[in-house]
């Protein structure tokens, strides 16, 4: 098949929800959102092209006569703890076009696009089942990730100590992502407070000075799921190790509970999944895998 890959334009914006949930375009508006995010609808789309040109990233479509098949969403991961490099946030070819090279094309621009802005590695992590498509492509597993989940004590509990609350103007710029979702730190941050399409809840964040922990005040953004749900983000100043991961944790959990939010997921390198039980997680993956691609 010959595809044509360019930038997206904001009147591609519409044709997304064809290529991630075309079953759902006579749906509602509350429906699409919820059940597809931002691809779901135009104007959670177009804020998301915003979002990535804003941060320096890229979304690419796939055209196969004159229908968007497919897309690539590229961004800096500059706050990676394996070192500044490009980042493959989504990639995803319509079906019916899937096996035909479309995929491949659409991760060669993104190739392109990273090795013009300078960067000597791709990143991504797998949708479940496409990393032999990565592997294909020359992708190699170089780190593996953990998931887990700890249950904070009911609302009102005690807040860690030097803690203090921080807004979406106070940008952890130019920290480490020591813990947090699967995508790159900024962009996590900038669309736990902008986006108001997929979220209905405000983040918590703290600048958190502890005792136990070298290096500086750390970041935490309580990244709200639903009211009283959060994913756990966590910017530092350099690489922590187990035992100021452990004490991370704890405050995490602390700092979750005294925002009346009680159950907060987490995600993070291997190596720190000992740290996360011995701070009361569960811990639900060990085999999360982060792929490369040398550039
Ligand atoms: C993963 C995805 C982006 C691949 O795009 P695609 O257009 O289908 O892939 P291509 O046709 O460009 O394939 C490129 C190469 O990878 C191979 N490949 C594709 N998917 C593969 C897979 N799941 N496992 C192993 N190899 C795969 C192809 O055979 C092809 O090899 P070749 O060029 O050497 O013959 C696409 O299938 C997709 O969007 N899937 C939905 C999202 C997803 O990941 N879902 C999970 C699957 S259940």
């Amino acid at each position: 098949l010959k595809a044509v890959v360019r930038p997206a334009r904001r009147d591609d914006c519409i044709n997304f929800i064809d290529i991630h949930c075309p079953e759902l375009r006579r749906h509602a508006r509350k429906e699409r959102l919820a059940k597809c995010g931002w691809w779901g609808d135009e104007e959670a789309c177009v804020f998301l092209l915003r979002l990535y040109r804003g941060l320096g990233g890229e979304v690419f479509v796939a055209e196969v006569s004159n229908e968007v098949v497919g897309e690539v969403e590229v961004l800096p991961h500059s706050d990676c703890l394996l070192g500044p490099r490009a980042y493959v946030n989504v990639l995803w070819v319509k079906e019916g076009f899937r096996g035909k090279g479309v995929g491949r094309a659409l991760v060669g621009e993104a190739v392109e696009w990273a090795r013009n802005k300078g960067f000597e590695a791709l990143d991504t992590i797998p949708e479940e089942g496409s990393e032999g498509f990565y592997g294909r492509l020359g992708f190699e597993r170089v780190a593996t990730q953990c998931k887990a989940m700890v249950r904070a004590g009911e609302a009102g509990g005690k807040a860690p100590a030097g803690v203090r609350g921080v807004h979406a103007q106070d940008v952890p710029a130019g920290m480490l992502l020591a813990a947090g979702t699967y995508r790159p730190g900024l962009f996590t941050w900038f669309a736990a407070w902008f986006d108001t399409f997929t979220r209905r809840h405000h983040p918590i964040a703290y600048e958190v000075t502890d005792p136990e922990v070298g290096g500086g005040p750390w970041v935490l953004l309580l990244d709200r799921f639903s009211r009283r749900g959060a994913s756990a983000v966590v910017f530092t100043r350099g690489k922590p190790g187990c035992g100021e991961v452990e004490a991370m944790a704890r405050a995490v959990a602390e700092a979750a509970s005294a925002s009346g939010i009680n159950q907060v997921f987490i995600q993070t390198w291997r190596e720190y999944a000992g740290a996360l039980r011995r701070a009361g997680y569960s811990v639900l993956r060990v085999d999360v895998p982060w792929l490369s691609l040398r550039l």
